[in-house]
């Protein structure tokens, strides 16, 4: 089951998916006629491979394969955090919890354990690819991309950079060691990762009230000359924006003071944009700037609610983004529901065309995503060529059969919830089903995570029965 588009839940059954040792998908074929289960084959190691997920796919459950979640916005720094922030809103939730707890990733120690939590629990939710802000320390920042590597997620990993209006203990001191500890951080995902093709670095100025123009401008300067990528936020909160006309009187509107600094291009992460003007709008368009929505943070911090249908009218990039702590969950797929439910507030005000879908909604979860993370035809649904970057699903499949052992009393029937905390009774459709997960499902849902098939992947090959015919 994937979103190709928008519109398209593909839901395909009976098909083998062939993937090759290097993870790419090399074939999909759909066996109508097949009385046994739909496989997944290293094509080198398929009798061994085959007789794992099987039993996975058996007829009857309600299992099914769906691409890798996308996280494109979220502060691993700030996990500690996640359900902490009160009745605070945007600035008073920066200073009173956000920026005493990132100071302290001074503390490599700090970093280790909290880093260690935060990846695993992403991927946990099967989020496969993420894009992180760390804090301003070096150490703690490569260690990130350490820990992304390790484990096995794509990651973007930013070092923050702020020069102004953060307090005297944790910020940049200048422009010029902003710069040098960017570029130092840089450096150490280009030695892990030379390709690039896991771990990559983020030019991330922290938003443009933390930043002096010069720095925002030697940033921009970067950013052009090296095509890395660039994520900041913007437009979240109407204190922030009216710090930002106060502080940057020159500028036209609050997406012009990032243009103005050369920020802005195809490969920049906007987070939020709940508030853009009509000309900020058009002007993020026009650079093929992505957005990453994040509407679990935009509630709990009531910074308002992202116009998505209006950002996906003007053909923005849009992707989801948990922006922990602003939002306290590291979910993607509750981040899917919540874009669900506030398109549905925005609606009770505007009418249902901004209504989002549960086609779209995962769509932005998994193409969206992969659209402003630069991962386009690499990782977002089941194609030909782009990598198996994928997750079991299971849904709790409630079967008449179920047990009886723990019933007591005459209607009383066996209940295993252990299963995961959505139930499936077998008579609704394959729609139905994926509905559910997306408004009832959790982590206990996902059966097999990515690094799962990498190892199968990488196991040593034996004869294939595809090249045996
Ligand atoms: N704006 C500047 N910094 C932050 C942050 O850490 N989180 C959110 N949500 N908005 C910000
Ligand atoms: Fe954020």
């Amino acid at each position: 089951i994937h979103t190709p588009s928008p519109t398209l839940l593909e839901v395909k059954h009976n098909c083998a998916v062939g993937v090759d040792v290097d993870s790419r998908i090399a074939f999909i074929e759909e066996c109508p006629n097949a009385t046994a289960i739909p496989l997944v084959a290293n094509l080198h190691a398929w009798d061994a491979f085959d007789t794992v997920i099987s039993d996975e796919l058996s007829p009857g459950r309600s299992n099914f394969f769906f691409p890798g979640l996308i996280d494109t916005h979220t502060h691993a720094s700030q996990y500690p955090n996640a359900g902490i922030f009160g009745n605070s809103t945007l600035l008073d939730w920066l200073n009173t919890y956000t920026f005493p707890l990132e100071g302290s990733f001074s503390s490599l120690d700090r970093a280790k354990h909290v880093y260690n939590r935060v990846v695993h629990r992403s991927l946990s939710h099967g989020t496969t690819a993420a894009a992180y802000y760390a804090t301003v320390h070096v150490s703690a920042t490569n260690l990130l991309a350490d820990v992304c590597q390790a484990r096995g997620q794509r990651a973007l990993v930013g070092r923050v950079c702020m020069d102004r209006m953060s307090p005297e203990t944790y910020r940049d001191e200048s422009t010029e060691s902003a710069l040098r500890d960017t570029q130092a951080c840089i450096d150490h995902c280009a030695s892990i990762d030379p390709s690039g093709s896991l771990i990559r670095p983020v030019i991330t100025p922290r938003f443009a009230p933390s930043c002096t123009v010069a720095t925002l401008n030697a940033l921009g300067e970067l950013h052009q000359r090296t095509k890395h990528f660039v994520q900041t936020h913007i437009s979240e909160n109407h204190s922030e924006i009216e710090l930002v006309k106060e502080l940057f009187p020159k500028a036209k509107d609050y997406a012009s003071v990032y243009d103005d600094a050369g920020l802005l291009s195809e490969r920049t992460i906007l987070a939020h944009a709940v508030h853009l003007t009509k000309d900020e709008i058009d002007l993020v368009g026009k650079r093929g700037t992505g957005v990453s929505h994040c509407p679990t943070s935009n509630t709990c911090i009531t910074s308002g609610e992202a116009p998505v249908r209006k950002l996906l009218e003007a053909g923005i990039p849009v992707g989801l983004g948990t922006d922990v702590s602003g939002g306290y969950s590291p979910s993607i797929l509750d981040m899917a529901r919540h874009a669900l439910l506030v398109s549905r507030h925005i609606a009770m005000r505007e009418g249902p065309a901004v209504k989002l879908d549960i086609s779209e909604a995962l769509y932005l979860a998994t193409m969206g995503g992969a659209k402003v993370m630069g991962l386009e035809g690499v990782v977002g649904k089941f194609e030909i060529g782009m990598e198996f970057d994928a997750m079991l699903v299971g849904l709790a499949h409630c079967q008449s059969d179920n047990g009886p052992e723990e019933a007591s009393g005459e209607n009383s029937e066996a209940v295993d919830v252990n299963d995961g905390p959505v139930d499936v009774f077998g008579w609704e459709s394959w729609e139905d089903r994926v509905a559910k997960w997306v408004y009832g499902g959790d982590d206990r849902n996902v059966k097999r995570e990515r690094s799962y098939f990498v190892l199968q992947l990488a196991w040593e090959p034996t004869i294939g029965r595809k090249a045996d015919g």
